[in-house]
């Protein structure tokens, strides 16, 4: 018998801590060793001079998400996770969400069904809340969150999802006594939906309107509220696809206070703009996602934002909807304006090389940054850290091993996606994983899935370390004591 199933031999392994050269040895399908000079495998792989990182967690996805508008997401949890493992990620947590009405165990239930037999790499499921009744606050999620669904999304915006105010403080309520994280879409509805009928009013129903009637403010302003909720509630809370400097800002002023708020953005806020909303015909649509991609500024200041430790979390949100399709972007009225045009872009597959060329490789950022923001970060905030987002001894051994190449553009036929288009159509890129192991077995190798449908396993996640009950440290002087304390 050999000490090891699998040396991989001569890594230089990123973690979010630290940068090593070392074998690594995996024995059923965890890390067993880290050390060097490593002997006695059944198969050996030599990684000298290839980056050697955790597996991709991506945190916010959408996989065959039901939508209620006659449109249907392109990706199911098949093609979705081979996608995904393809661009180096090897856990994903999508959302199973519930509509008004429906029961949170029979949504639950539904989504186990669609991922089951198909994903091909390790899921677990964010929870979106889009009615807080009292048999969802008073049994079904409490119940949930024991059984391993510890973290849930609150929409403050779309019709058929938002909550009131009065609604996310009854959610935020329950997440601090439960010790769940929240994560929030922050964007004004009221405001939304105003500017929409305006703009329609006045003819301006181009995709590129899309951005107009979701600026910056509107952003801002939810951003703002959902953290005064957060501070008023005592729970940590999470904003999720932060656009541009507006709730950047509102973040960072928020973290300064010692309160706990995180932060989650996304590659099209890295490398699109409004601009790319603009192009010709209906070509626009292609772009249209919430909140909207910013401008060339925008797009500067995240980038130093996410080296400077504003956001946690760098997550695809790929919400797929192909484009010359009678279900996608161009689905019944969406001709006639912006307002109808499903909203969501994909990006499971090229999240991790993007960042890698253009953050690594080109020194925006630091590698054990990239690690902390694609893998460690989302793993622990989602309390998935016990096994997976990181290179250590006694977790999965879910690991890719990068190639870097001369300068190639990034191009949808590349893909395995389910969507006719990639927003990041010529892109150029200078790597790729090579090899992507998950629990120690090679499902991609040379761009070749070598995995099979019904692999990968739901992940029940225990509760996060930061939703535990936060206070500001310079704490705001309150005459009258803290809600948490009154009601705890
Ligand atoms: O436009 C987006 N982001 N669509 C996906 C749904 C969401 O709000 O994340
Ligand atoms: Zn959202
Ligand atoms: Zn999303």
């Amino acid at each position: 018998m050999t000490a090891f199933d699998c040396i991989i031999r001569n890594s230089r392994v990123a973690t979010a801590s630290d940068v090593f050269e070392s074998d690594i040895g995996i024995r059923d399908g965890r890390v067993a060793a880290l050390a060097e000079n490593l002997s006695g495998a059944a198969e050996t792989i030599d990684a000298a001079g290839r980056w050697v990182t955790p597996g991709g967690v991506d945190g916010h996805c959408h996989l065959d998400q039901p939508t209620s508008d006659g449109t249907r997401m392109a990706d199911d949890f098949r093609s979705g996770t081979v996608s995904a493992a393809h661009g180096g990620t090897t856990t994903v947590i999508p959302f199973a969400c519930q509509f008004k009405g429906q029961s949170l165990n029979d949504v639950v239930a539904d989504y186990h069904a669609r991922a089951t037999d198909k994903a091909v790499i390790d899921y677990a499921f964010h929870l979106i809340i889009s009615d807080p009744s009292p048999a969802v606050l008073e049994t079904e999620l409490p119940a949930l969150i024991a059984r391993g669904y510890t973290h849930f999304k609150l929409y403050m915006t779309y019709d058929d999802m938002k909550l009131n105010d009065r609604q996310m403080l009854d959610v935020l309520e329950l997440a601090r006594r439960n010790g769940a994280m929240v994560m929030i879409h922050a964007e004004n509805s009221d405001c939304i939906g105003w500017l929409t009928d305006r703009l329609e009013q006045a003819g301006k129903t181009a995709p590129y309107y899309h951005a107009v009637s979701r600026p910056p403010v509107v952003e801002r302003e939810a951003t703002y509220r959902a953290i005064a909720f957060s501070d008023l509630m005592d729970t940590p809370i999470l904003i999720v696809h932060v656009s541009g400097r507006d709730a950047t800002e509102e973040i960072r002023r928020g973290q300064a206070r010692g309160l706990r708020i995180y932060g989650e953005t996304c590659p099209q806020y890295l490398f699109l703009t409004a601009a790319d909303l603009q192009k010709d015909g209906f070509e626009g649509a292609k772009c249209i996602c919430s909140p909207p991609p910013r401008t060339p500024a925008d797009q500067a200041y995240m980038w130093s934002a996410l080296a400077d430790g504003v956001f946690s979390i760098f997550s695809s949100d790929h919400a797929p909807f192909r484009f010359a399709d009678p279900q996608g972007k161009q689905h019944g009225r969406a001709q006639e304006g912006f307002r109808w045009v499903p909203n969501g872009i994909p990006g499971l597959e090229t999240r991790l090389p993007l960042l890698f060329t253009h953050g690594v490789l080109e020194g925006r950022i630091d590698i054990r940054d990239f690690v902390a923001l694609t893998a460690t970060n989302p793993a622990q905030m989602y309390g998935l850290d016990a096994a997976k987002g990181t290179i250590a001894v006694g977790a999965d051994a879910d690991i890719v091993i990068w190639d870097e190449k001369p300068p190639f553009p990034l191009t949808n036929d590349m893909l395995h996606h389910n969507v006719d288009y990639t927003p990041y159509e010529g892109i150029e890129l200078k790597a790729w994983p090579g090899i992507v192991m998950s629990r120690g077995a090679v499902i991609i190798r040379d761009g070749q899935l070598q995995a099979e449908p019904g692999r990968g396993r739901f992940l029940p996640s225990a509760l996060p370390a930061p939703a535990r009950p936060n206070r500001p440290e310079d704490p705001t002087p309150y005459f009258v004591e803290p809600v948490s304390e009154v009601l705890p």
